[in-house]
């Protein structure tokens, strides 16, 4: 089974995901490599309902792999993606409020993130909400991250 990190834009999965194993592996990497393009511009050119579609299969694909896994924030908003995840484990859930997230999302220019681009803050904040009992759902463990370095999340996991 995979170790996977779940949660919201902005929780540190990849960052955490890393720092368990360097050669972890990152959902969006290989969705980036398997349209050909950034994601935000897949978006705009084919729609969010073609990029999910995308994504359920590249995580059946890696859910067979014995790795650790970041996930992208909207992992969990296919059923069929939470049947795959709730046959898996450990699910890691990187937990922290809403504003703290926002503040980190808001800073990170480097990423690419048309969900966050695409939606007013009271809008994303919708999407926060509504998203809680779902990564709820599938996590095996929860972790508060909010008040946590990177350094001491990795601890409460090894
Ligand atoms: C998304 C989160 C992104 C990426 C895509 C959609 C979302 O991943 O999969 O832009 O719906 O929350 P990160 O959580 O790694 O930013």
């Amino acid at each position: 089974m995979a170790k996977v990190l779940i949660g919201f834009m902005g929780s540190g999965k990849s960052t955490i995901a890393k720092k368990l194993d360097p050669h972890y592996v990152d959902m969006d990497t290989v969705i980036t490599d398997r349209i050909g393009m950034p994601i935000a511009q897949f978006f705009k050119e084919q729609g969010e309902p073609a990029f999910r579609a995308i994504e359920s299969q590249v995580l059946a694909e890696l859910l067979q792999q014995e790795i650790v896994l970041s996930t992208g924030g909207g992992v969990v908003l296919s059923e069929q993606n939470r049947q795959l995840l709730a046959q898996n484990q450990p699910n890691i859930y990187l937990k922290a409020d809403f504003e703290t997230l926002y503040q980190r999302i808001a800073a990170d220019t480097a990423n690419d993130r048309p969900v966050f681009e695409q939606n007013s803050k009271a809008d994303l904040e919708k999407i926060f909400d509504s998203r809680q009992e779902l990564y709820e759902e599938v996590a095996t463990q929860t972790i508060d991250v909010a008040n946590l370095s990177p350094e001491e999340i990795v601890e409460v996991l090894v």
